[in-house]
């Protein structure tokens, strides 16, 4: 299906972006107007951007509805001040409740039922349930259109960062990604929750050159059996493997006993064993596996 994004409505035009540019991480922000009156309101058009000077946009947009805009950005073009509260799994049915276009006077601290806490170099007040809180200015704000779901970008530095201890690591100095269930958006009504059962890692690849996929012995590169993602992992390695003598592994051995009639099979069989030791994160072994072949 091809999309010629222009041509359609701002509603269709939504639905394909936000089930397509996501998970996106929620910032929870509060803000506040000239008489001191606090809005809080969940912004999923939100990112980190630049670490040095830290930078945090988020996007109060004009209403796709009826293309009025929202308080939030009212009020950071008055007091250029916000507070970012990162969403977690433990507040999202709350954070959802205060999204409501509730009037101008109505405090969605209390509405939402969050417990308000001062920050210390910013007026808006920090969302105490909230695991991380970050004080911010507002650098720059820029409007991107005038029509409804047309972007209002807050630009904002991020000047100091609450941590709830729950969510450290035994250092006590650094976040414990497993232990932070955050929360993000996605298409319609769909949200994600991070959480030990869902985390994967990926080993970086910047440190040292990969060989890259066109360096993999074309064996290994048209294997019906390997996929994408086990060949990004063995085009990872820095240098090409050889066949290292002293690798003796009794899986391999008894692969050779059993198919050296049939090459085809023995092929798929060392593929597959591959496929095992590369799910594993065992990179190394899998390279002598699949070299064992030549
Ligand atoms: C999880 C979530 C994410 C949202 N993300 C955005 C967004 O990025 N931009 C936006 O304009 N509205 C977004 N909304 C809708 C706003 O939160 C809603 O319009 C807002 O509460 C308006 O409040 P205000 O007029 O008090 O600022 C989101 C709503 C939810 C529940």
């Amino acid at each position: 299906m091809i999309i010629d994004l222009p041509a359609l409505t701002p509603v269709e035009r939504q639905a394909y972006l936000n089930a397509s540019i996501a998970p996106r991480p929620i910032c929870f922000a509060s803000t506040i107007d000239t008489e001191g009156q606090v809005n809080l309101s969940p912004f999923s058009f939100f990112n980190l951007f630049s670490t040095t000077p830290p930078i945090l946009i988020f996007a109060p947009n004009r209403r796709v509805r009826d293309n009025t805009t929202k308080h939030s950005w009212e009020n950071v073009l008055r007091i250029p001040e916000v507070v970012i509260n990162i969403v977690d799994y433990e507040m999202v049915q709350q954070v959802s409740l205060s999204s409501c276009d509730f009037p101008r006077e109505v405090n969605e601290f209390v509405k939402a039922g969050f417990t308000p806490e001062p920050a210390t170099l910013v007026r808006p007040p920090m969302v105490k349930e909230s695991k991380v809180r970050i004080e911010c200015r507002v650098l720059e704000t820029k409007v991107l259109g005038h029509q409804g779901g047309s972007g209002n970008l807050v630009i904002c530095e991020a000047l100091r960062m609450h941590i709830d201890p729950s969510i450290l690591d035994a250092s006590g100095k650094h976040i414990d990604q497993q232990r932070f269930h955050l929360v993000a958006r996605l298409g319609g009504d769909w949200y994600s929750r991070v959480g030990a059962d869902n985390l994967f890692q990926v080993e970086k690849p910047n440190t040292k050159l990969g060989i890259g996929m066109d360096a993999l012995p074309a064996p290994i590169r048209q294997s019906r059996i390997l996929t994408g993602n086990h060949l990004g992992q063995l085009a990872n390695v820095h240098e090409q493997p050889t066949v290292d003598p002293a690798f003796d592994d009794a899986r391999l051995k008894q692969i050779f006993q059993y198919y050296a009639v049939n090459p085809e099979e023995m092929e798929r069989e060392l593929h597959l064993y591959a496929v095992s030791l590369l799910d594993a994160g065992r990179v190394n072994e899998a390279w002598q596996v699949l070299l064992a072949l030549n």
